[in-house]
């Protein structure tokens, strides 16, 4: 049977600084959708990758002494280190130095130009720096009433320019919004843009002269390719273009651009009309993420209070974290990070949930069946329960997937996890083993929790991979989940288990 095709993409992540919680939030989250789509059986291609060019990298490197490529390439091994850490499977790995990427921002420049979008003026005012981002004469209002220390720093710009008729894909884009309501979601982020595009849309400034450190603009001395310009065609240039077989043909339009909120417009209002113009086809799905406080107060460098993910790592583990990033907030919502929150839902959900039921069952099927596990009799009312709700468990999770709404996919598994934990204690095997004539019903009860076991690895497989692969070395099945017959009813009596080491570890509750 021919694969279906499945391109997920994150942001590029700028190299001035180190990876923090925001980075491998999104990460975590298209590999859990990548992990999904890969196992339901389609060609899955993920990328992703760091923003290499721009004033924001050139001035960091200043600053620290640095060329801007001994900067990119100190801190891009930071940013592929945590992703081995986290154990996410991505496809490609971009970072925009690359001469490919050259080769791909050349090509889709000269289509946009070619298509009479591209002219030569001069731009006079603001540039926000920490954002890459032109500021209109509005959002200047705005600023000046932000307190002074949390104003970004702005610099005042007068240069030729190259700018990109934005004005002239208005109707297009408004038209492409009412047509596609799936191009951007949640529905509360897609009328911001709405209303945003409606206001009225303005050329925009598309090349840069007063630095260098950046893609040249073809046949045009002096200029150096915006660098949002030149970040947003990453998502093309991994598939190789500007050849338009071979990956390119194959997974273009990508299926989801995961993005966090603040970056919304760059790629629902300017991306889309650069596809436009250069004569490409758009891609379905940009989704924006909330962003993570930290202890109820927002994440800043002078706070000093930037969660690392390597410490978190470090100190819990990388199934814990994953877990928790994306159990703990909807998708889409802001929402706060603390640790208290963290270790009660370790001690709570994955000890006391998850890793008690198969240290349970397990430990059961070792000391009562010397770790066989046993045929099954006739299923009574509350086997039959269990494989009812695990058939409306997968459809829900598969469909909470499907909407990226990962916090209720993983709601569902674990009140699964709560009716097998209370099947355990209602039938009570510790009673069954005692009992002469109970044998039967014992081998029924162990067998389904073996199942239950087997089932739920399937289900977390996508959020907790480790997670999912331990529990099946130790019910004597292979890691490779794409393989596996979902369906209840799977689990091989005579197949040899082993309780073993807990999934989790305790986390000890810091008493205030
Ligand atoms: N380089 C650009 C993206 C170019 S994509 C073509 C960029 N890089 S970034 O490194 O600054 O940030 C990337 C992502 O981190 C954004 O999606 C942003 O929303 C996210 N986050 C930054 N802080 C965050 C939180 N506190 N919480 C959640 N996500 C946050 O922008």
């Amino acid at each position: 049977m021919k694969k279906e095709q499945f391109y997920v993409t994150t942001p590029i992540y700028y190299v001035n600084d180190v990876p923090h919680i925001g980075h491998a939030y999104t990460t975590i989250a298209a590999d859990t959708i990548a992990r999904y789509k890969a196992a339901a059986g389609h060609e899955v291609y993920f990328l992703t990758g760091t923003d290499e060019h721009g004033r924001k990298i050139e001035q960091t490197a200043q600053t620290g002494g640095e060329t801007p490529i001994e900067l990119a390439d100190r801190v891009v091994v930071k940013f592929q280190d945590l992703w081995k850490l986290l154990g996410i499977s991505n496809t490609d790995f971009i970072r925009t130095t690359e001469p490919r990427h050259h080769e791909a921002v050349s090509e889709i420049w000269k289509l946009v130009e070619k298509n009479g979008d591209i002219y030569l003026d001069e731009y006079e005012g603001w540039y926000d720096v920490r954002n890459e981002a032109f500021i209109t004469e509005t959002q200047l209002e705005e600023i000046m009433k932000l307190p002074e220390e949390s104003r970004p720093r702005l610099e005042k710009i007068k240069e030729q320019s190259y700018f990109f008729r934005l004005s002239r894909y208005q109707e297009p884009l408004l038209r492409h919004y009412s047509e596609h309501p799936e191009f951007i979601k949640p529905d509360y982020r897609r009328n911001e843009v709405v209303s945003f595009v409606e206001g009225g849309l303005r050329d925009l400034s598309v090349s840069r002269t007063n630095f260098s450190w950046g893609i040249p603009v073809p046949d045009s001395e002096g200029h150096v390719v915006y660098v949002w310009f030149d970040a947003l065609t990453n998502y093309l240039t991994s598939l190789g273009f500007p050849g338009k077989t071979g990956d390119f043909g194959k997974f273009w339009p990508a299926d989801i651009h995961l993005v966090g909120k603040d970056i919304l417009r760059f790629h629902a209002v300017y991306w889309p009309a650069f596809l436009m113009s250069a004569g490409l086809s758009l891609p379905k799905t940009v989704f924006a993420h909330g962003w993570w406080t930290v202890e109820g107060e927002k994440m800043s460098k002078s706070l000093g209070n930037v969660v690392d993910p390597c410490q978190v790592v470090e100190e819990f583990g990388s199934e814990v974290f994953r877990y928790f990033l994306l159990r703990e907030i909807p998708f889409g919502q802001d929402g706060d990070y603390s640790k208290r929150s963290l270790v009660s839902r370790v001690n709570g959900e994955l000890v006391n949930g998850l890793g008690n039921l198969v240290s349970r069952s397990l430990g059961m099927i070792e000391r009562y069946l010397g770790g066989i596990v046993p045929e099954p009799g006739e299923p009574s009312e509350s086997e039959k329960k269990i494989e009812s709700s695990y058939g409306e468990t997968r459809l829900q999770v598969s469909s909470d997937l499907e909407e990226l709404a990962f916090n209720r996919a993983l709601s569902r598994i674990w009140e699964f996890i709560g009716l097998v934990n209370r099947y355990v204690d209602s039938e009570a095997p510790w009673k069954l083993a005692k009992q002469e004539g109970e044998e039967k019903r014992l081998g029924t009860v162990l067998w389904t929790l073996a199942e239950s076991i087997r089932v739920i690895s399937i289900l977390a497989y996508p959020f907790l991979p480790e997670t999912a692969q331990a529990i099946r070395e130790k019910i004597g099945l292979s890691p490779d989940i794409s393989a596996e017959n979902a369906d209840w009813g799977h689990t091989e009596p005579g197949t040899s288990v082993v309780k073993g080491e807990n999934l989790f570890a305790r986390i000890k509750e810091e008493k205030d």
